[in-house]
């Protein structure tokens, strides 16, 4: 099928190449790494400390610093991965720390998302898990906070009259969603203020960020599972339905939209040297996702090609309909080859 993609003359390697691989679905499912993955980046680094390619990787998933995606990554792969090859879906978020820098915010996400939060310069961050811990009564129903303990005055009064919340950022895929959807319901409907009831002249305030718009993502079960997409969409259907307006005043960061693929464009271009993106000849961007990687890769125009791998989120025939890419191959390591075959 990569031959049949290829005659079509869609995907048109040029030299000098660079190469952006997804992460989930497209190098590991869940806790497995796909043997094809370590191949591929043999054939890549070939016993070098450094790819013989600018690589980077670029993920809708999150919840660890850039640093600590590298190093799971050069466990994974076997191959060195340093942190300036790593585009996470929160790493945007990095560019509005300053700005954040000491106004109160609510930060949402699995693993370590205060870590992270602090780490990017975001010092006044309280996590919704924090946030519901001191207002115990706000989540009667959570599983991780006890609603009938002792209400405690939240972390610097974060969240209260005194300093109401600014801004929302959800890190990664939520951690336990019954929690995030009331904690961040409250707060962007009160104007950043726990117990304060919803008004009018409060909605929008708050500025609402998700970092990743995944209605699905993979792992090892066999069909795609929720992502912070579906989130967002749960969330937005509770406000329409209690508010009765529609969710006001938030953006979505994260494939398929234009942030990070600037910052994976200046990251590639230092990794060969280059003064601007422009002068790679292409940008081989391999994803499993349709609607996040390949609908990202062809908005990002050339030189990005994208190549559709069958180990993830697209299990359809010859190519997606709604996104179709470039290329559609078995997987990471047949992506890969193609490219540097038609490169011979
Ligand atoms: O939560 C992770 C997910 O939505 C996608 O990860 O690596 O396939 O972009 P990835
Ligand atoms: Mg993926």
């Amino acid at each position: 099928s990569a031959i049949r993609q290829l005659s079509t003359g869609k995907a048109d390697f040029k030299l000098p190449l660079a190469f952006v691989f997804d992460i989930d679905g497209v190098l590991i499912r869940g806790g497995a790494v796909l043997p094809q993955a370590r191949e591929a980046m043999h054939i890549l680094y070939q016993g070098a400390d450094r790819p013989h390619f600018p690589l980077c990787f670029l993920t809708n998933g999150g919840g660890v610093t850039e640093t600590t995606k590298a190093a799971e990554l050069s466990h994974w792969l076997r191959v060195p991965v340093h942190e300036s090859q790593v585009v996470l879906s929160h790493t945007p978020f990095r560019q509005l720390a300053e700005q954040y820098s000491q106004r109160p915010v609510l930060v949402a996400g699995r693993k370590q998302t205060a870590d992270v939060a602090l780490n990017y310069g975001f010092e006044s961050a309280v996590t919704t898990c924090e946030l519901a811990a001191a207002f115990p009564h706000s989540v009667p129903f959570s599983l991780s906070v006890d609603g009938q303990a002792k209400p405690e005055l939240p972390r610097e009064g974060i969240g209260t009259a005194d300093k109401p919340i600014e801004a929302v950022m959800l890190f990664t895929d939520p951690k336990e969603w019954y929690l995030d959807l009331q904690i961040i319901h409250d707060i962007i409907t009160s104007g950043g203020v726990m117990g304060r009831p919803p008004s009018q002249e409060h909605l929008g305030r708050v500025r609402l960020l998700f970092s990743n718009p995944d209605l699905l993502w993979s792992n090892e079960h066999p069909t795609g599972r929720f992502g912070q997409g579906a989130f967002r969409s749960a969330l937005e259907a509770l406000h329409s339905e209690v508010i009765g307006a529609p969710l006001a005043n938030y953006k979505v960061y994260g494939k398929p939209n234009p942030e990070p693929y600037v910052l994976v464009e200046e990251l590639l271009a230092k990794q060969a040297g280059l003064q601007q993106e422009s002068t790679f000849g292409t940008i081989v961007a391999i994803g499993d996702n349709p609607k996040s990687d390949i609908a990202g890769a062809t908005a990002a125009g050339r030189p990005w090609v994208s190549a559709l791998v069958r180990t993830g989120v697209f299990q359809g025939g010859d190519n997606d309909r709604q996104h179709p890419a470039d290329l559609v191959v078995e997987d990471v390591l047949q992506a890969v080859t193609t490219a540097l075959d038609a490169c011979k």
